[in-house]
């Protein structure tokens, strides 16, 4: 079993996929620490709901980002966190975080990656009139909503689509995807060459996967 924190800054619901999917016992893993920056994040009530540890370590209070982020390290360590994923954790990461559990935190960003990081993506992809988006769960490099591509999910735009529309259609196959993500790192099948990350998965459960991870209607 893996031990897990996740970090929030929000509504949480990456969060909640990810404790449901360890919950059915589709991932070896356990949630040991939940950690928002923001005390007012939604998404903290969830957490504790479940009986899941929670801590709000404020960014405010700290002078640098350095700071903050040994204070998160620090609470993760205690926690015997082992792999951490961020979920709508509206922060960049300084390079002491990133260190200290290289390649070992995972993202999830909304849209296919290396297209279009950073803040309202999904304003981005409508405005390039890009005909496909989606969803993309990496490891956390220096560099922001950048690392080796773990998974990703596509989602048609549609002509009629706004910034609403499209967020719900990605949000839908985000919950599968981290999940996804998760579990292959837990079982230790996720390695890293250079820049890319290795999965150690048959054709067939590849092809499964992959298959599975397209919008397939917006029933989802
Ligand atoms: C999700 O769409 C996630 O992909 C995005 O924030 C949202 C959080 O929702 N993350 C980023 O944009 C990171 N660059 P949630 O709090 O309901 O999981």
């Amino acid at each position: 079993m893996s031990q897990v924190g996740i970090l929030i800054s929000g509504r949480g619901s990456n969060m909640v996929a990810l404790l449901d999917a360890m919950d059915r016992g589709e991932i070896p893993a356990r949630c040991s620490l939940v950690i928002s920056n923001k005390a007012d994040a939604p998404g903290l009530a969830l957490a504790a709901a479940r009986g899941v540890p929670t801590l709000v370590i404020d960014h405010k209070a700290s002078a640098t980002r350095e700071e903050h982020d040994a204070k998160v390290v620090t609470a993760l360590r205690e926690a015997g966190v082992e792999i951490v994923c961020l979920a709508g954790y509206m922060r960049l990461l300084s390079p002491v975080f990133v260190r200290a559990f290289k390649n070992r935190i995972l993202n999830i960003h909304p849209a296919l990656l290396p297209a279009f990081p950073g803040l309202h993506v999904q304003r981005k992809a409508l405005d390039a009139g890009a005909r496909f988006s989606g969803c993309t769960v990496h490891l956390v490099d220096e560099e922001v909503d950048h690392g080796p591509i773990l998974l990703q999910a596509v989602v048609p735009i549609f002509p009629d689509d706004d910034e609403e529309s499209l967020s719900r259609r990605i949000l839908g196959l985000e919950h599968h995807l981290y999940a996804a993500a998760l579990r292959l790192m837990c079982e230790g099948r996720v390695t890293v060459d250079g820049s890319r990350a290795v999965l150690d998965v048959p054709h067939k459960e590849y092809q499964r996967l992959s298959g599975g991870l397209i919008w397939s209607g917006d029933s989802q």
